[in-house]
């Protein structure tokens, strides 16, 4: 049941079109490769011919060979990367756990993420793990090992330690989504080492606010940064801990109404950072992007789920149906958001590559095509030349030899006559 579950889930992701997207684009770049392979061995054939092919059509022409090789290289790698973002224990390494719902990455009280971590899919059935600068694979049985291994490292926080994690065990893997977790923004004064190095290329950003508080300074600074670097990013902003905000049944209606007002002052504010201060939304796009959930409540009832139980066994407070609902939303309008912005950011450069260059290629043939053709009237005209010769000399012969003919006829008729005259008399 589950699998017959995951693949209508898998048909209807809107991860399928970055999916898609990429598939096509594989395909294409794979057949522009054959046609370069062939132009290659067609003009190869003729190089030695210098009049028909010149030494620099050649070296283009196997130049773009390489260039063809290089971007099917970075084709195949392109993923879909989100990252996430927020202070310390705000629950951005439970959100990312409750997406892949399973305890991947390690999350507890106080500060616990101390460097970058990408979570990413492998094709092999076992986790493990790459450190930055090296490329030897550590395996990964356990979310407490992992802790420990990322202890026993020295690392820098703004160092990436790659996760690998079997693609058979997540759908959001499979897909190609790529996951960055961080430390707090709060606990670092390389905010802009930060940016260059994880940044720039993600698709998304998710801003883990915590419901319990407002946005703060370091949260809000960090995204200005973001957006002076990158035009327009796509953020999103989860006020995660929301199950704490739950009511008590005892004082239902009251605290229902105190709930609204937080809820709404949240919501106006994270609205407020998003269209007015960043800049990246209109006001009715930024309400699109601003979510309240339980992250920890999110992945414990999906390991509920897991195990058979009912979802509603993970919850921690009232009113679960709904933050769990609301999680569901984010991941749908978050699954949208980040493959359409994959495939133009991904994709968009190559396309127009790929374009360039089957076109340049194109005109390299038409031109050989022109020049040969040239050649041969060239060549026709010559040979006509050499025809035209011929036949006049041919007929100046056939009227000489005529002439001659009838010369000697005339001589011939002349003696006979003058023999047989001479004959007579
Ligand atoms: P650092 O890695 O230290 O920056 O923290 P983090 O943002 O990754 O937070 P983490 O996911 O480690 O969560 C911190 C603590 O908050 C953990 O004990 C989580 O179990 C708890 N937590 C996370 N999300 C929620 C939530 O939605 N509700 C509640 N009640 N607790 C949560
Ligand atoms: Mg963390």
């Amino acid at each position: 049941k589950q699998s017959r579950t995951n693949d209508i889930r898998t048909e209807n992701s809107p991860l399928q079109i970055f999916v898609k997207a990429k598939k096509k684009i594989n395909d294409i770049f794979l057949e522009i490769d054959d046609y370069v392979d062939d132009t290659v061995r067609f003009i190869d054939s003729l190089k030695d011919d210098h009049k028909i092919i010149a030494q620099e059509e050649v070296q283009k022409v196997e130049a773009y060979k390489d260039k063809v090789q290089g971007i099917r290289y970075v084709l195949k790698r392109d993923h879909m990367k989100v990252a996430f973002f927020g202070r310390t224990s705000n629950g951005k390494s439970t959100v990312i756990n409750a997406m892949l719902r399973d305890k991947i990455l390690p999350s507890g009280i106080g500060h616990t993420t101390n460097c970058f971590l990408q979570v990413e899919g492998s094709d092999g059935e076992e986790p493990y793990l790459i450190t930055e600068g090296s490329d030897i694979k550590q395996p990964v049985q356990s979310v407490g090992q992992l802790g420990h291994a990322l202890c026993k490292e020295k690392l820098c926080e703004s160092n990436l330690v790659r996760i690998f994690w079997p693609k058979s065990k997540c759908l959001l893997l499979r897909d190609d989504v790529v996951f960055v977790d961080s430390p707090g923004v709060d606990v670092t004064p390389n905010l802009d080492e930060w940016i260059d190095k994880h940044c720039l290329d993600a698709d998304v950003f998710v801003l883990v606010a915590n419901a319990e508080s407002t946005l703060m300074l370091a949260e809000k600074n960090f995204f200005h940064k973001v957006s002076t670097k990158l035009s327009k990013p796509n953020i999103f902003i989860l006020n995660n801990r929301w199950d704490a905000s739950a009511s008590e049944p005892e004082f239902l209606d009251e605290q229902l109404d105190e709930q609204k007002e937080v809820r709404a002052q949240h919501q106006d504010r994270a609205v407020d950072f998003l269209a007015r201060e960043l800049r990246v939304y209109n006001t009715k796009d930024a309400e699109e992007r601003v979510f309240f959930v339980s992250a920890k409540e999110t992945l414990q009832a999906r390991l509920k789920e897991q195990k058979g139980e009912s979802a509603h066994s993970g919850a921690l407070a009232e009113g679960f149906q709904n933050r769990y609902f609301e999680f569901q939303d984010f991941e749908r309008k978050f699954e949208e958001c980040i493959s359409k912005s994959a495939v133009k950011t991904k994709f968009e450069q190559h396309t127009q590559r790929g374009k360039h260059i089957s076109t340049e290629i194109r005109q390299t043939l038409n031109e050989i095509l022109d020049r040969t053709q040239k050649m041969k009237a060239e060549q026709m005209n010559a040979q006509k030349e050499v025809r035209d010769k011929l036949n006049f000399t041919e007929q100046q012969l056939i009227l000489l030899t005529q002439e001659m003919k009838d010369k000697i006829h005339r001589m011939v008729e002349d003696v006979e006559q003058r023999v047989s005259k001479a004959l007579n008399e």
